[in-house]
């Protein structure tokens, strides 16, 4: 049955506790507040997961937990993480799941939505360089508390990592799908995320005993998107077809580009990158993050170490811009910020410019091409109007209605003076040579007045205009 509200169930001592409000359900189990224990949240397997190993899984986790002490600021109290407090049973004692600090979740967002530069302006989380050098050293911190007791996330991904947003901690939930150390025996953890997963388990996944190295390699990923707008270690400019299209397959190939050798060649940096601007010590942390020998990887105490020392202020390794107020830099290095910023103006003018010059041609191409049409050059990138040549126009209205007026009355007036003229001419006796010229030019006008009123009359009066 699955849990609901109001119900009770049990603490390790047989204390009984009250389900509050369930706050969210997720793949393995829901989570409800706790009536009695307000700084408390149960989290409820549901009815199809085996218990039996989750059981044994959280008594290790009970007996090692990580020095990861809740932090105050300012009269709040920070949870770093929701490791588990107790083993919590049905009524009939059977085990059901754990109890945890709760987590003030309003408070906090995900890194996935600090690394996409445009949506952590719109949701007013922090941009500059010195807040992200923050979370990755905080993030470091984090993960080297877990490893020094051989607990590892394995699924390690921005998505998985909560920040504080007004203090920048960090605050790690869902502990129960790490990879846990027992007194003698390992807990594995379930699930990876491949953009996120090292080369050497990218084929067969990560075995127990591993779990470090996938940590690390994550850590790194993260530290560099943190460092670099967003930008994945392993995206860039393919410059051949063999390239793979997809991360973790580069990441397979250890196509990394960023290096500070002769480079990859068969993938290229991003233009927007700003990994030339990082200072040497960093570029050599992740060269050996990147390498094709994994036994090289930093771990998260190396890069807490070094993070933490352009995080503290005091230590003057960021720097503010001088050109923009709200960009940073390292120190003796120049400003990313301002080069991207400068890169991604110029790249929206071009494609600004290509949009306007294909639409230009796009209706240069959909008008209709008239017979004659004179080929109009475009002149500076504007397609001069094309105008077709058009046929003779017929005369306007003014020019019909004479032309039906007079075009009868000059037929009229052929006939009544032409025809009694002929019937004379014929009948006479001895007809002159100028009576004969005379007639044949009656004749002709009358042949020209029957012919403009057969055919030219009605055609001027009612053709169409164009
Ligand atoms: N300690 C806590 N305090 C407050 N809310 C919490 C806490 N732990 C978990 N939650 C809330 O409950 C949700 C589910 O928790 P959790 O991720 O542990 O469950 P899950 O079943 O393992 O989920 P998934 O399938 O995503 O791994 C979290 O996303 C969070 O919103
Ligand atoms: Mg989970």
């Amino acid at each position: 049955m699955p849990a609901r509200s109001g119900e009770t169930i049990q603490d390790a001592r047989r204390a009984p506790l009250t389900l509050g409000r369930l706050i969210k359900s997720g793949g393995a189990g829901s989570v409800f507040l706790l009536k009695e224990r307000p700084l408390e949240v149960a989290k409820l397997y549901h009815p199809s997961v085996d218990t039996r190993v989750y059981e044994r899984k959280l008594k290790a986790m009970l007996e090692l937990s990580p020095d990861l002490p809740d932090v105050q600021e300012k009269g709040v109290r920070h949870v770093q993480i929701a490791w588990p407090t107790g083993l919590l049973h049905d009524r009939s004692g059977r085990f059901i799941g754990f109890s945890m600090p709760v987590l003030d979740i309003a408070a906090t967002s995900d890194l996935e939505h600090v690394l996409q530069e445009r949506q952590a302006r719109a949701e007013g989380l922090p941009t500059a360089l010195g807040a992200k050098a923050a979370l990755a050293a905080n993030l470091a911190v984090m993960l080297a508390a877990l490893h020094r007791r051989q607990h590892y996330v394995v699924d390690l991904k921005p998505l998985n990592v909560r920040f504080y947003r007004k203090s920048l901690f960090i605050a790690m939930l869902d502990c129960d799908g790490f990879s846990i150390q027992g007194k003698d025996e390992r807990f594995p953890a379930g699930q990876v995320t491949t953009d996120y997963l090292a080369p050497e388990f990218q084929q067969r996944g990560v075995k127990a005993g591993q779990e470090e190295a996938q940590d690390r390699f994550a850590l790194a990923v993260m530290v560099f998107q943190l460092l670099n707008s967003g930008l994945h270690p392993y995206s860039g400019r393919p410059q051949d077809a063999s390239v793979p299209s997809d991360l973790p397959g580069r990441i397979a190939a250890n196509l990394y580009p960023y290096g500070r050798g002769r480079g990859n060649m068969r993938l290229q940096p991003s233009p927007v990158s700003g990994h030339q601007a990082f200072p040497e010590a960093l570029r050599q942390m992740f060269d050996r993050a990147f390498s094709d020998r994994p036994g090289q990887r930093p771990s998260a105490e190396e890069w807490a170490s070094l993070l933490q020392s352009y995080a503290r202020r005091s230590a003057g390794m960021l720097v503010k811009c001088g050109k923009d107020a709200s960009h940073q830099h390292f120190s003796g290095m120049p400003c990313a910020a301002c080069a991207r910023k400068t890169l991604l103006a110029n790249s929206a003018r071009a494609t600004k410019a290509r949009a306007t010059r294909k639409t230009t041609k796009a209706q240069h191409q959909q008008r209709p091409r008239a017979t004659g049409t004179r080929t109009v050059q475009p002149v500076q990138g504007h397609a001069m109007p094309v105008q077709a040549a058009r046929p003779a126009a017929p005369p306007g209205l003014g020019v019909r209605l004479l032309m039906a007026i007079v075009g009868p009355l000059l037929l009229g007036w052929a006939i009544s003076w032409g025809m009694p003229a002929y019937r004379g001419y014929k009948a006479a006796a001895n007809p002159s040579w100028g009576d004969a010229m005379m007639m044949g030019m009656q004749g002709g006008l009358l042949l020209f007045a029957v012919l403009l009123f057969v055919v030219f009359v009605p055609v001027l009066v009612l053709g169409k205009r164009p």
